[in-house]
This record gives structure tokens, C-alpha cells and sequence, in this order.
């Protein structure tokens, strides 16, 4: 089972589309076992968009995601890394295929709703940054025993 990062992002927040978003999450069987609405600080959107620093679009995100509270969450499953940012789409609302959360409920470039890690790497490093020791919960969720065929002693 991986665990990714999810933010849902100031505009997401703003639109009120919070619930629909995760909604799409809970129905493809990924489990929810962080959430937190906050104001990211522009530290912390400093550090976790580092990568970025030299690209020209930088300034103006930093801006953005520190513009207004969002709601970051942490999302388990099998292959939950490839399989949400399939769910995102491409960056691009205007480009995102329909289906994609990015391409159903957004047509900006920069506003863009939501941010998933992108390897695994990530993921163990952005959780770290969002989410304390005790903040993510090892739940067992009954409906897993139909959301994976364990019949092979692991999830498939
Ligand atoms: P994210 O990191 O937020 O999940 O998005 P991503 O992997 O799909 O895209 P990435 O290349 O990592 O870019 C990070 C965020 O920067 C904004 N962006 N704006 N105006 C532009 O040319 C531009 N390019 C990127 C978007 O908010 C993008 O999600
Ligand atoms: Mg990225």
C-alpha cells in the first residue's frame, strides 16, 4: 500500500467543491487517513515547492497556496501515488481530459485545485512536511475486504 499527498488548493477551498473532490477519492476505494485545513506559510510553500525556485511561475504560486487555507489530506491504496495523479489529470485545467478532477472542474492553468505527489520519494517527503508524527491514522476499513481481493494473502 502506498500513501500519497494531496492538497486540495485555495481555489478548491473557495469554490466549495471540497467534498465533491474527496468524494471521487472514497469512490475509486483510496482510504482517507490525513486531513487538515490550513494556511500553508510561505515557508512551508517555499520547501515544498522548492523544485520550482527558478521557474517563472514560482512567485505566483507561492502567492496562491499561501492566498487562503486548503485542505491537505493523506490518501492510501494500492498504487495511490500513480492512480490519484491519474484522477488529477494533467496540470493544465485547460488541457486535463474530462474525467480528470483538473479537467471537470477547472479550465485555469495556474489554478489548477489540487497537488499530489509525484513518486514515491515525494510522497514520504511532502507527508513529513504536512502532517506530524500521530497526524495520519492506521485505520483497518472494513469495506477493504471488498474494495482488494486478499484472497492471494495480499491486496490485488
Ligand atoms: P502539483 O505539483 O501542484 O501537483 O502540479 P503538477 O505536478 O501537475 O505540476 P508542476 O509542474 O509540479 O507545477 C506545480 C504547480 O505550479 C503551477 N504552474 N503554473 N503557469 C504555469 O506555467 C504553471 N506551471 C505550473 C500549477 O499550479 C502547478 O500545479
Ligand atoms: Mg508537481
Amino acid at each position: 500500500m502506498e500513501t500519497t499527498l494531496i492538497i486540495l488548493k485555495p481555489d478548491a477551498v473557495q469554490r466549495g467543491i471540497m467534498g465533491q473532490i474527496i468524494t471521487r477519492f472514497e469512490n475509486k476505494g483510496l482510504q482517507v487517513v490525513g486531513a487538515k485545513l490550513m494556511k500553508i506559510s510561505q515557508q512551508l510553500a517555499a520547501t515544498h515547492y522548492e523544485a520550482h525556485s527558478a521557474r517563472p511561475f514560482y512567485a505566483g504560486l507561492v502567492k496562491f497556496m499561501t492566498s487562503s487555507p486548503v485542505l491537505v489530506l493523506a490518501i492510501r491504496g494500492n498504487k495511490a501515488i500513480e492512480v490519484s495523479r491519474n484522477m488529477m489529470g494533467a496540470t493544465f485545467g485547460s488541457k486535463a481530459a474530462a474525467g480528470t478532477i483538473r479537467g471537470d472542474f477547472g479550465v485555469s492553468n495556474s489554478f489548477n485545485l489540487i497537488h499530489g505527489s509525484d513518486s514515491p520519494e515525494a510522497a514520504e517527503r511532502e507527508l513529513k512536511l504536512f502532517f506530524a508524527a500521530g497526524e495520519v491514522q492506521d485505520w483497518s476499513r472494513n469495506a477493504d475486504a471488498w474494495i482488494y481481493d486478499m484472497s492471494g494473502g495480499k491486496a490485488e
